[in-house]
C-alpha cells in the first residue's frame, strides 16, 4: 500500500536542533491523548476524529447515488459554499483531474464553484455561462446564513426555477447544512431539497471528509472509498508522522521562524494549499500567536518569491509536499541544431527536471537559512489525498494545543462580518450601524 511519508532532517539550522524537535514531540504525543480523551479547548468540536473509520456504507452509497443523478442529468454542477464549505472539495477535485479538464470533453457534469467570493462579474459570467444548459446546484453552509454562499444561491436558485420549473430544480437541488438550524435547513425542507447533514460537532475547516467534501467530489468523477480508506489508514497508523510534524513546526516556531511556506511542486497542488493555508491559519492565529501559513507554486513562483525565500528575512520555513509518480510520462526531445541547449537533457523525462529541481531547490533554501520538511505522496491519488488530508487535520489539532491555543474556534473572523453589516444596515444591526457611520463624518 502507497503511503505518504514525513521527514524533517533538512530542519536543523543553528537556531533549531533534532533536540528541540525531539523535545517538544512528548508535549505534541499528549496532545494526541488531549484529543482522543476528547477533554481538551474546543473539544465539543471533535467529530472529525474518528470520523473516516465511523463513515458507513449507507452514506457513501447515498451519497454515490445523489452524484451519479447530477452527474448524469446535468452538464454543470455549481458547488455553493466558502471557507470549510468550499476548499476541501475544491482542493480535492483539482489534485485529482487533468489539468486542462475545462477545456476537453467529459462524460459527467462539469463541477463549478460559486459562493466563495462576491465578485459581481464573477457571478454574471457564471449566470452566462450555464445559461441554457442543465445545471444542478449543490448548496455547503453549515450556519445556513453565510452571506457570500446565499448571495449565489439565491440568484441562482431563481435562475434555474425559471429555466427549468421549480420541480426539475428541487430535484438537482441538493443541501449540506445543520441537521436542524439555520436558514438553508428550513428552505430545504420547504423546497424537498435532497440534503446531507454537516456533524454539529465538525468544523468547516475539518469537514472535507464529511458530505461537504465527499458530495462534490464524487459528482466530479472521483473514488470517494479510495479517498475515505486513505484516511482511515492515516487514522489508524499515522499517529508517528503527525507527531513529528506537530513538533517539528512547533520547534520551528519557538525558535523565530514565524511562517511556513507549503510548497508544492505540482500546479494540481495549489488548491490543496489554499485548503491547508485555512485549516492552520484559522485553527491556530489566535490569542497573538500561530504560525503565518503561506503557500508557493514552485518552480513557478522561484521566478518571483523565489528571491525572498532564498534571501530575505530568516523567519521562514519550508514545508514541501512532494509527489513521486506523475500518471503520464513525457519525454523531452532530441534537436539537431540544439539553439536552446537543451539536447544534455534529451531523452529525459520532464519530471525528472522538476525533481531536479526539487531537490536543488531544497539544497539551495537550507543552505540559506531555510529549514526544510517534507512530506512525500507516493503519487496524487484518492488513497494518497485521505491520508495527507486526516495528516494535516490530526496534526493540526495537536500544534495548536502543542501551542497553547484552542483549535477548533474562530473567533476572529467575525469581525468583517460585523462591520459589513453594519455598513450594508443589515436590520438588527442599527447601533453598529450609527457608530460605524460616525467614522466617516
Ligand atoms: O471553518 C469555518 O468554520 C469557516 O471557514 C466556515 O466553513 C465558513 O465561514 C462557511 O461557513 P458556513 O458553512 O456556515 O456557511
Amino acid at each position: 500500500m502507497k503511503r505518504i511519508v514525513f521527514k524533517y532532517q533538512d530542519a536543523f539550522t543553528a537556531t533549531v536542533t533534532d533536540a528541540q524537535i525531539q523535545a517538544l514531540k512528548p508535549a505534541a504525543a499528549d496532545a494526541a491523548r488531549t484529543l482522543e480523551r476528547g477533554d481538551g479547548a474546543g473539544n465539543d468540536f471533535l467529530g472529525w476524529l474518528h470520523l473516516p473509520s465511523s463513515i458507513d456504507e449507507a452514506q457513501i452509497a447515498a451519497i454515490e447515488q445523489s452524484a451519479r443523478l447530477l452527474r448524469e442529468e446535468c452538464e454543470y454542477v455549481i458547488t455553493i459554499g466558502i471557507g470549510g464549505s468550499y476548499l476541501g472539495a475544491k482542493a480535492v477535485i483539482e489534485a485529482l483531474s487533468d489539468n486542462f479538464a475545462a477545456y476537453k470533453p467529459t462524460s459527467g457534469a462539469r463541477i463549478l464553484f460559486a459562493g466563495n467570493n462576491i465578485g459581481e462579474d464573477y457571478l454574471h459570467n457564471l449566470m452566462d455561462l450555464v445559461s441554457g444548459h442543465k445545471f444542478g446546484i449543490i448548496v455547503i453552509s453549515k450556519s445556513g446564513t453565510t452571506t457570500e454562499p446565499a448571495i449565489a444561491f439565491r440568484l441562482l436558485k431563481a435562475m434555474l426555477e425559471q429555466q427549468e420549473g421549480k420541480q426539475w430544480a428541487a430535484r438537482h437541488i441538493v443541501a449540506v447544512t445543520d441537521a436542524a438550524r439555520g436558514a438553508l435547513r428550513k428552505l430545504a425542507t420547504e423546497e424537498g431539497y435532497v440534503t446531507y447533514v454537516i456533524p454539529d460537532n465538525v468544523g468547516g475547516r475539518f469537514s472535507v471528509l464529511t458530505p461537504v467534501g465527499l458530495l462534490p467530489v464524487a459528482v466530479a468523477g472521483f473514488d470517494i472509498r479510495a479517498l475515505v480508506a486513505g484516511a482511515v489508514e492515516m487514522e489508524q497508523s499515522g499517529e508517528q508522522l503527525m507527531i513529528d510534524y506537530a513538533a517539528a513546526r512547533n520547534a520551528l516556531y519557538n525558535s523565530g521562524k514565524k511562517i511556513e511556506i507549503l510548497v508544492n511542486f505540482d500546479p494540481r497542488l495549489h488548491f490543496l494549499a489554499e485548503w491547508w493555508k485555512q485549516l492552520y491559519g484559522e485553527s491556530e492565529g489566535k490569542d497573538g500567536k500561530g504560525i503565518f501559513p503561506a503557500a508557493v507554486d514552485f518552480t513557478t513562483d522561484l521566478h518571483s518569491m523565489g528571491q525572498w525565500i532564498q534571501d530575505g528575512e530568516r523567519t521562514i520555513f519550508e514545508t514541501v509536499l512532494s509527489v513521486g509518480d506523475q500518471h503520464h510520462q513525457v519525454v523531452i526531445p532530441s534537436d539537431d541544431a540544439d539553439l536552446d541547449g537543451l539536447n544534455y537533457i534529451a531523452g529525459r523525462r520532464v519530471d525528472e527536471v522538476n525533481k531536479m529541481a526539487e531537490l536543488g531547490t531544497k539544497l539551495a533554501h537550507v543552505d540559506g537559512g531555510v529549514p526544510n520538511l517534507l512530506i512525500t505522496l507516493p503519487t496524487l491519488d484518492e488513497h494518497c489525498l485521505g491520508q495527507l488530508i486526516y495528516f494535516f487535520e490530526k496534526a493540526c489539532g495537536m500544534s495548536g494545543y502543542v501551542l497553547g491555543v484552542n483549535p477548533f474556534n474562530q473567533p476572529g473572523v467575525e469581525a468583517y462580518k460585523k462591520n459589513m453589516f453594519a455598513l450594508l444596515n443589515k436590520p438588527g444591526y442599527e447601533e453598529q450601524s450609527a457608530a460605524i457611520q460616525a467614522k466617516f463624518k
